[in-house]
Parts: structure tokens; C-alpha cells; sequence
């Protein structure tokens, strides 16, 4: 990794491009809006003032949603998205969480994995995209 990103809370609005370019280039761009962003704790990874991450948190009771994860495509691989991740993790655990989930394009599911997620249920579609839901218990603080 080279410097440590900068990561902030950001508007839905400001998410919407970089949910677009990384994930659903193909579409309209209101494609990558949820209907419940405004509920939504949205975190942007800057590097030199720029905006090169994104990723959305849900709290809903004990249980806690992240969407839309997405790391420019020449910035990954290279830590950001772990630094998001764990922020995002911490972010849910101090909003009262007890368990964090996504719906993981299966392609990602390593990555997850890494992160302490586990696959549940079976794999399903998206369009053509193969996904599977991945989950982990939030436990104490210094764990995440
Ligand atoms: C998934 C994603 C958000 C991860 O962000 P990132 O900034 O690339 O993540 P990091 O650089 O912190 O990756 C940490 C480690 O996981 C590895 N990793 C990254 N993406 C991976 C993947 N898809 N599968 C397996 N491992 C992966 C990295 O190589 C890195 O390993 P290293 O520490 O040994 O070098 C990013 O790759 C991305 O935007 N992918 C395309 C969109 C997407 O699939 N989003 C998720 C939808 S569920």
C-alpha cells in the first residue's frame, strides 16, 4: 500500500459516480441509486483529496448491511478497500450491530473471506453477475 487514505462520511450523491464506473457501467446511472441511501452511512476513501472508494452502511437493529463497495479501478489492490472495510465494521459495531452482511459478487468473495465472512445460502443472479450472501458476527471493538 502506498499512503494510508483519508476516509469520510459523504453524501449518497457523491457515491453515485464511482458506484457507476466500478460497478454497473452498463446501466443508467440512477441504476446504482437505492431507494434507501438516505438512511445510509456513506464513506468515501480520498487520496490526495480525491475521492477513489465508496461504500454504504445500513443499520437496522443488530443486524448491520453494507452495499455498493467499490475501489476505482487503478487504485485497487492496493489496501484501500481493506482500511474502508474495517471502518465500516467498527461503524456498525458502534451503531449497536451484531452482525454485518452483503451480498458478495462472487468474484469478491475472497476478499471477504479475509475479513472473517463466511458464504450463507446459495449462490443466486444479479442479471448475469453471480452472487452469494456473506456474513460475520461484530464482536468487541479491538477485534475489528
Ligand atoms: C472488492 C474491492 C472493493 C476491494 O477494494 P480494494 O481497494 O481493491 O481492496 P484491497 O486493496 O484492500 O485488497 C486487500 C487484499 O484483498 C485482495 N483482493 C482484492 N480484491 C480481491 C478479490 N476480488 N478477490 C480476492 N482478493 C482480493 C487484494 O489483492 C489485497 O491483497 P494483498 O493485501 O495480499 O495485496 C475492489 O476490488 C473493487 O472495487 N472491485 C470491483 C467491484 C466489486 O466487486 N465490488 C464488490 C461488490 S460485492
Amino acid at each position: 500500500m502506498t499512503s494510508a487514505p483519508d476516509i469520510r462520511l459523504i453524501s449518497a450523491t457523491a457515491t453515485y459516480a464511482l458506484r457507476h464506473q466500478v460497478l454497473w457501467p452498463d446501466k443508467e446511472l440512477d441504476y446504482v441509486k437505492i431507494e434507501n441511501d438516505v438512511t445510509g452511512y456513506h464513506f468515501g476513501a480520498f487520496r490526495h483529496d480525491e475521492l477513489v472508494a465508496v461504500i454504504s452502511l445500513f443499520v437496522e437493529g443488530q443486524a448491520a448491511r453494507f452495499r455498493k463497495f467499490a475501489t476505482r479501478p487503478d487504485c485497487q489492490r492496493q489496501g484501500i478497500g481493506s482500511v474502508l472495510l474495517r471502518r465500516v465494521f467498527r461503524e456498525a459495531r458502534a451503531r449497536g450491530a451484531h452482525q454485518i452482511w452483503c451480498d458478495a459478487r462472487q468474484d469478491s468473495a475472497g476478499f471477504y473471506a479475509r475479513f472473517g465472512m463466511q458464504p450463507e445460502g446459495e449462490p443466486f443472479y444479479k442479471g448475469p453477475i453471480p452472487y452469494v450472501r456473506m456474513a460475520r458476527a461484530l464482536v468487541a471493538e479491538p477485534d475489528l
